[in-house]
């Protein structure tokens, strides 16, 4: 029978992402005692974390565990490699979130790394509403993917892909997508402001807006947003006259297809 979860699991960096991640573990059932935490300047949350639950924070590298889950930034990946290649076992699924690092680079700086996951995950992680798309390795067994399902699966939604190019579509879309959204709100607070309303009302109305629409769609998952806009687009009203500006030509899909397609650019610069 397949463990749903590892019994030995190293997460090497504890910041934002990381310390998300390893709440979300944790709260879903993974045992304390099985987690074991690399992280030289570890926050107040995540030494408590560990001391709450049992779980041991360490600066020395223990062997080679079952999943190696690497939450660092991209640019210390360099600095690290050295101290947690041993821990690449041939039988350790390297899990990795840092943009931009592909499975070929990744093994490059872990020799001994057989499987591995590439994922990319976006902020909601933080509230374990995130989304998270990753690609799998050749070499990653049945036992070790559902083991990411798991472990990516406590942060949010997650899906599989067939094509780690598709990572870079992925990263310009919901990996960036929660600033877009930001952006949009500071949007309609600005465009409240222009039509003289109050620069604090102009903001609650937009944030309130905005988080109220996600709700509904969240609500309903079986509604596509096409058909919750209809539902309130009465035929020559009020919303049917902006949206008439907001979808013409030049307007928002194009402006999202442009905006996306430059992330996704940067992200193929960027991987490496
Ligand atoms: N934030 C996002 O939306 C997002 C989305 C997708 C992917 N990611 C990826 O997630 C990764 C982490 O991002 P983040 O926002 O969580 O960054 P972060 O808050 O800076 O966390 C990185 C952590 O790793 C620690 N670290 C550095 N060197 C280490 C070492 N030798 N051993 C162990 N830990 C070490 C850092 O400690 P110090 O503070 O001491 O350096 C820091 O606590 C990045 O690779 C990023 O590309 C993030």
């Amino acid at each position: 029978m397949m463990n749903e979860w590892p019994e030995r699991l190293v997460l090497v960096g504890a910041g934002k992402m990381g310390a998300a991640m390893a709440a979300g573990w944790l709260a879903g059932g993974l045992a304390a005692s099985s987690l074991t935490i690399l992280e030289p300047n570890p926050s107040d949350e995540i030494a408590g974390l560990a001391a709450s639950r049992g779980g041991a924070l360490h600066t020395a590298a223990p062997t080679p565990p079952d999943v190696l889950a690497l939450a660092v930034k991209p640019q210390s990946l360099d600095a690290v490699a050295p101290q947690i290649a041993p821990l690449a076992g041939e039988r350790t699924l390297v899990l990795s979130i840092l943009a931009g690092k592909t499975i070929a680079n990744l093994r490059a700086r872990l020799p001994g790394a057989r499987a591995v996951v590439r994922a990319m995950p976006n902020t909601p992680a933080a509230i374990g509403r995130g989304v998270t798309a990753a690609f799998a390795s050749a070499a990653v067994t049945p036992e070790q993917r559902l083991w990411t399902e798991w472990l990516l699966g406590a942060v949010g939604a997650f899906h599989w892909l067939d094509d780690e190019a598709a990572i870079e579509a992925v990263t310009a879309i919901s990996g960036g997508g929660p600033a877009y959204v930001f952006a949009l709100t500071e949007a309609l607070a600005a465009a409240a402001v222009s039509l003289g309303l109050p620069a604090d009302l102009a903001m609650s109305l937009a944030r309130g807006t905005v988080e109220g629409a996600g709700e509904l769609m969240r609500r309903e998952p079986g509604t596509p947003p096409s058909v919750l806009r209809g539902n309130v687009t009465s035929p020559g009203g009020t919303t049917a006259a902006a949206l008439a500006v907001l979808q013409g030509n030049d307007g928002i899909d194009a402006l999202m297809a442009r905006a996306a397609a430059a992330a996704r650019a940067r992200a193929g610069e960027m991987a490496g």
